[in-house]
């Protein structure tokens, strides 16, 4: 034993030594297979199709530092101190006016401000979510939202999408099943427009369909709509929350229209939820940030904020293009993938045989990073799925990382058809309907 250093317990084999002490809740939080990639995706050789980081390189720093530095000499003393659960007033009367572009018509009041969409999720799984209950969420979905389900030991019952969104048909089954076996389902999770990692958008003649097939369940819908403003032909979706404001919970945020460092979201509850979700937020944060509040406000009074999303949108439009134009070009037969029209994402499926997490070290040996597709699910499905990433790497990068994965993916095909699948190959999950436009 080194000194300085704790005894060994005998018999402790554990890497951890706190392992006994944990709650059961903790055994749900395991790194996501996006976190385990972070360090090797961002080595500089490598082209990173991995990570959902915006590009803020189109900000206008300059300007931002002058209004950080005007909010500090003119507000500096409410800027640097505690302030309310719910969020600062004006920036939640100014939240109300952005999410009128999609037809929301919330009363600030009915709003609280979170640290990021992020920690509204964690709010609302907090509030509504016993162990062993039941979430509804689209197959694939976003690994931030299952990792809080997981923590705070909801069971994820995925629902199928297709190229239009989440397929109301088997929501409906999905229902039915729970109900027949006495399930308790408290809400239905999805992210409508541009859905990370799918890339796909729920149609609009969907969306009463889906909100009916809810409300005649008593199932509540979290909308989570980080993307919505960032279709590529700037086209705007209504809302799930505009068409029904009793039976949704609308989920947004800054961080990929303004600055995600900033940390900046909101969760917008039916009247009749607000006050538990103002407590919870107290308990878990006392108040969100007042100087990035006051900074978000100061941005969205004070710049073209609608200028700046417009060109945001053609710079993710222009990376989009070299994504799907690298993938026509040299994806080897068998291969399908989605073709997003807004957001981040595209999500790719590979021939029968081929695993993504299996061959996921090979690629970032030849020096292009993604997402397998399993860490997308809560069930072990996705080992023939990858989600590719366009939003952070320039278009030629791009290009070049696409090239890159096509050779590895190609090799991969022939070892398969020499060789047969490898052991690792044969342990992979099962399929399930994955929102292919093939
Ligand atoms: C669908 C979805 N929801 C929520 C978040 C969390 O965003 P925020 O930065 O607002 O916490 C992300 C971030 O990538 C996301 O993709």
């Amino acid at each position: 034993m080194t000194p300085g250093q704790p005894p060994e317990r005998l018999g402790a084999r554990s890497l951890d030594p706190h392992l006994q002490r944990y709650a059961a809740r903790a055994a749900g939080m395991t790194a996501s297979e996006v976190r385990a990639l972070f360090a090797v995706a961002s080595r500089p050789e490598v082209v990173s199709l991995a990570g959902g980081m915006p590009n803020l390189a189109a900000l206008p720093l300059d300007f931002l530092s002058e209004q950080v530095a005007s909010i500090i000499t003119d507000e500096g003393l409410t800027a640097l101190q505690y302030g309310s659960a719910h969020g600062v007033p004006l920036l939640r009367e100014q939240i109300c006016e952005v999410m009128a572009l999609e037809g929301v018509t919330g009363h600030p009041d009915d709003l609280v401000v979170t640290v990021g969409s992020q920690m509204a999720l964690d709010l609302v799984t907090r509030i509504f979510c016993d162990p062993g209950d039941i979430v509804l969420a689209e197959g694939p979905s976003y690994v931030g939202a299952l990792g809080t389900f997981a923590s705070y030991q909801a069971d994820v019952r995925h629902v199928a999408m297709d190229e239009h969104g989440l397929v109301p048909e088997a929501l409906r089954a999905a229902l039915g099943a729970a109900q027949q076996a006495g399930r308790r389902v408290k809400f239905l999770y999805t992210i409508p427009n541009f859905q990370n990692p799918a890339g796909v958008t729920m149609a609009v003649n969907r969306r009463a369909e889906v909100l009916d097939i809810c409300a005649r369940h008593d199932v509540l819908v979290i909308e989570d709509n980080p993307y919505g403003l960032l279709g590529f032909d700037g086209q705007i979706y209504p809302a799930l929350r505009s068409m029904d404001a009793d039976n949704v919970i609308y989920l947004g945020s800054f961080s990929k229209t303004f600055a995600s460092g900033l940390r900046v979201g909101w969760a917008l509850a039916p009247h009749a939820v607000r006050e538990k979700l103002v407590l919870a937020a107290e308990s878990a944060s006392l108040c969100p940030p007042t100087l990035n509040q006051l900074i978000v406000s100061r941005y969205l009074a004070t710049h073209d904020w609608k200028g700046q999303i417009k060109s945001f949108q053609s710079m993710y439009r222009e990376r989009r293009d070299a994504l799907l134009s690298g993938l026509e070009q040299h994806m080897p037969p068998g291969c399908t993938w989605t073709r997003p029209d807004g957001g981040f994402f595209v999500w790719m499926t590979v021939p029968e045989g081929v695993d993504t997490k299996a061959m996921q070290p090979r690629a970032v040996t030849a020096r292009v990073a993604y997402v397998p597709g399993t860490g997308f699910y809560a069930d072990g499905f996705g080992s023939r799925q990858m989600r590719l990433s366009f939003c952070y790497p320039p278009p030629e990068r791009i290009s070049e990382g696409v090239r890159r994965l096509a050779s590895v993916l190609t090799e991969e095909i022939e070892l398969l058809n020499t060789f047969g699948p490898s052991t690792s190959r044969s342990l992979s999950g099962p399929q399930t309907p994955t929102p292919d436009t093939a």
